[in-house]
């Protein structure tokens, strides 16, 4: 089983790069931040207090992630492996993952973690809101918010990885194609 992480600031390229990972390396992709967004569309209790979290930039309850991502694997035990996209981001959810993938006699095999200064994140941040309307796009302080908690809660998760010699940092500007490329020499090694 091929298990990846693609880790990185908000706007650092994640979704974007998860997309063409999943294409080459026949991998699911499992990104958290898609399953929250599908339960407040949905319209279900907990997606309007998912809501009030996400659109105000802030980080859900690690315990509901959790169950989301637990559930998501045991649904999708077929595949060759998972690309995760957005988790773990705190390191309460990476010590979890790595236990729960254990369970499974699996494991991490390598985190790409994409890097991009904050200038550049929350000029690709603003664009995206004015084309696409994602809500926690919309405002220069709900922007910020998000990459102070990338700041202070969840960079701390590269060390985590580090310390298991399984972080590759990868340039995360240039055009998508030179940051793809890029990727595949990390995981190609
Ligand atoms: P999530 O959906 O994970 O959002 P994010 O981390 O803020 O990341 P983005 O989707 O904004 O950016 P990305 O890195 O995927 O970049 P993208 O490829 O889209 O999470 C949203 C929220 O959900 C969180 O704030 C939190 O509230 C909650 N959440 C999610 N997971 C959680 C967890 N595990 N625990 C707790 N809470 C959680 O690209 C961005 C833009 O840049 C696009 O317009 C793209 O076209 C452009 N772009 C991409 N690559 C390039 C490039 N090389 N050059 C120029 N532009 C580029």
């Amino acid at each position: 089983m091929l298990n990846l992480i693609i880790f990185g600031p908000p706007g650092s390229g994640k979704g974007t790069q998860s997309n063409n990972i999943i294409k080459k390396y026949g991998v699911q992709h499992i990104s958290t931040g898609d399953l929250l967004r599908d339960e407040i569309r949905s319209g279900s209790e907990l997606g309007k207090q998912i809501s009030l979290l996400i659109d105000g930039g802030n980080l859900v309850p690690d315990e509901m992630v959790k169950t989301m991502v637990e559930d998501f694997i045991t649904k999708n035990q077929a595949g060759n492996g998972f690309i995760f996209d957005g988790f773990p981001r705190t390191v309460n959810q990476a010590q979890w993952l790595r236990n729960l993938l254990a369970t499974l006699g699996s494991e991490i095999k390598v985190m790409i973690s994409l890097e991009v200064d904050d200038q550049e994140l929350k000029k690709r941040l603003a664009g995206r809101g004015k084309e696409l309307g994602r809500p926690d796009d919309q405002d220069d302080e709900i922007i910020r918010n998000r990459l102070e908690i990338y700041h202070t809660r969840t960079k701390v998760v590269k060390d985590f990885y580090r310390k298991l010699d399984k972080h590759i940092p990868i340039q995360g500007i240039g055009t998508m194609e030179e940051v793809f490329e890029r990727i595949c020499t990390a995981i190609d090694k």
